[in-house]
C-alpha cells in the first residue's frame, strides 16, 4: 500500500502526542502531520462564519472553499487556512470543544481523511490524531496508542494552555476533557480506540524522552 513508512500515534487530548510524535519525526527524519489541527482549522472557520453544524449544505460549501496546508519556515511548522496563519489561534479551549463537534460530521472527516492520505502514502511520515491507525491507516507500520490518567492529562494541558497565555481552573479543564474525550470516543464516525495492533503506553509516570524512547525500542525490535 505505501511507499515509506508510516507510525501512527493516536490517543486522548494531554497525552503528549503532539510533543512526541513530533520528535520521534524528528530522531528518524520523518515528516510529520499533526490531522488535529486540521479539524481544528475546520472549527475556525465554522466559528468564523457562524455557522451551524446541521446544515450539511453550508457545511459543503464551506469544505470546498477551504485550503489547508502546512509549511515548515526555519524548522518551525505552522498551518495555514486559505493562505492565513492560525497556528495560535486554533489552540484556545473555545477551538478544541468546536473542533470535537466538527469531528463528528462524515462530510468534515472525508474530506479531511481524503487530505490525509494523500499527504500519509506519499511517504516515511509520523501521522497523529485519533483515528490515524484504526481507519485512516489501517496498515501503518507502527501504531502506538498513548494514554493518562486524567489529572495528570489536565496538568499538562494547564501547563500548554499556561504558555499561551490562558489561565483556565483544573475543574473546568478536567470537566472539558471529560467531555471532549466522551464525544471522541462515542461518536460514530470512527471513534477513538486503540487499534487491535497498536502498541499501549501509559504515559502518567514517563516524561518525554522515555515516551520517545520506548516509540523507537518498540520500532527497533521489529
Ligand atoms: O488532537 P487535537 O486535540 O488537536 O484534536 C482536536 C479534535 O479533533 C479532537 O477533539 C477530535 C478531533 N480529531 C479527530 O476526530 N480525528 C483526528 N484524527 C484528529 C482529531
Amino acid at each position: 500500500m505505501e511507499k515509506g513508512r508510516i507510525i501512527t500515534i493516536d490517543g486522548p487530548s494531554g497525552v503528549g502526542k503532539s510533543t512526541v510524535a513530533k520528535s520521534v519525526a524528528k530522531n528518524l527524519a520523518l515528516m510529520y502531520l499533526d490531522t488535529g489541527a486540521m479539524y481544528r482549522a475546520i472549527a475556525l472557520e465554522v466559528k468564523k462564519h457562524s455557522l451551524s453544524l446541521d446544515n450539511d449544505d453550508e457545511l459543503l460549501s464551506l469544505l470546498s472553499n477551504t485550503d489547508i496546508e502546512f509549511v515548515k519556515d526555519n524548522n518551525v511548522l505552522s498551518i495555514r487556512l486559505n493562505g492565513e496563519d492560525i497556528t495560535n489561534e486554533i489552540r484556545s479551549p473555545e477551538i478544541s470543544k468546536i473542533s470535537s463537534d466538527v469531528a463528528t460530521k462524515s462530510i468534515v472527516r472525508e474530506k479531511l481523511v481524503e487530505i490525509q492520505r494523500r499527504i500519509g502514502l506519499a511517504g516515511n511520515i509520523v501521522v497523529e490524531g485519533r483515528d490515524m491507525g484504526t481507519y485512516v491507516f489501517p496498515e501503518a507500520n507502527f501504531k502506538f496508542y498513548l494514554e493518562a490518567s486524567l489529572d495528570e492529562r489536565a496538568i499538562r494541558r494547564r501547563k500548554q494552555l499556561l504558555e499561551a497565555g490562558i489561565e483556565l481552573d483544573m475543574n473546568k479543564l478536567i470537566k472539558d476533557i471529560e467531555s471532549r474525550d466522551k464525544q471522541d470516543m462515542e461518536r460514530s464516525e470512527s471513534p477513538l480506540h486503540p487499534a487491535p495492533n497498536a502498541v499501549i503506553i501509559d504515559t502518567t509516570n514517563l516524561n518525554t524522552d522515555e515516551v520517545i524512547n520506548r516509540i523507537i525500542t518498540e520500532m527497533k525490535g521489529e
